[in-house]
């Protein structure tokens, strides 16, 4: 469904992506791990045409995206999240969802009241708040909105593309043990056929998700295989030593 094949990214002598490969099947939940700063977030960035590689391909269902924009990728199903907020503040739920949607559904360049009424656009919001359990705060100001369904709504705003391969990087990053208890009731509501791959620190949610792990080092693919595995790997460990005691 998603592949890269030997991905290179330098930032000047600094090498981020160092020849990452993977391949994840269709439906498959993902894991991806790493340490700060080990380029996962690059690894996202490259995988959505954000950034260019230096080098290597990048294939949705076998076809070579290398080359291809942004949004012809999200045209061929691909959507991310980010690791940072990046709501419109100011505007409520709902007008972010619809701004998500319309934008997703080729509504970019109609007038913002005509998208906000549009009923493609208001069934997809429906069904996205539905999702991410935003309903009730629909109509909310996204400022005033707790930071946990800020989270949620981020991925949310993914989601409103309506994407076939989903990218999230920290969805739970700074939420608390009840933020993410809902995200994974989240994750665990999401469509069985939506391949995902998810950056998450947190181990317990990373471990119980994940189909299969895939861990990142200074750039490299230093493990990819089950999580447990992942669990049991030493090398595994060291990398995360200090944050996870591998008992939870
Ligand atoms: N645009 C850029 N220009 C220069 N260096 C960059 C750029 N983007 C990222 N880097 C560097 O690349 C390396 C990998 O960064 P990246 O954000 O991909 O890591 P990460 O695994 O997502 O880390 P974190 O867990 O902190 O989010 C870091 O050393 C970072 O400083
Ligand atoms: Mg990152």
């Amino acid at each position: 469904m998603l592949e890269a094949r030997d991905l290179r990214k330098s930032f000047g002598a600094l090498t981020v992506t160092n020849r990452v490969s993977l391949e994840v099947a269709r439906g498959e939940r993902r894991v991806l791990l790493g340490p700060n700063g080990a380029g996962k977030t690059t690894l996202f960035n490259l995988l959505v045409g954000e950034l260019r590689a230096d080098g290597g391909q990048i294939l949705i269902d076998g076809r070579d995206v290398t080359g291809l924009s942004v949004d012809a990728r999200a045209r061929l199903g691909l959507a991310r999240s980010y690791q940072k907020n990046n709501l419109f503040g100011g505007l409520t739920v709902r007008e972010n969802l619809s701004l998500a949607a319309a934008c997703a559904q080729g509504r970019a360049r109609t007038p913002w009241a005509d998208s906000l009424s549009d009923r493609g656009v208001a069934e997809a919001v429906d069904e996205v708040a539905q999702r991410v359990g935003l309903t009730e705060l629909l109509e909310v100001p996204v400022d005033t909105v707790p930071y946990g369904a800020r989270r949620r709504l981020e991925v949310g705003l993914a989601l409103a593309a309506r994407p076939r391969v989903l990218l999230m990087d920290e969805p739970t990053s700074g939420i608390g043990p009840g933020g993410i208890h809902a995200f994974h009731a989240l994750l665990r509501g999401l469509p069985a056929e939506l391949t995902i791959v998810i950056v998450e620190h947190d181990m317990d949610l990373a471990f119980e998700v994940a189909d299969r792990v895939t861990v990142l080092n200074y750039g490299e693919v230093v493990f990819d295989g089950p999580p447990r595995e992942a669990r049991d790997s030493a090398l595994v460990r060291e990398i995360y030593l200090g944050t996870w005691d591998g008992d939870a």
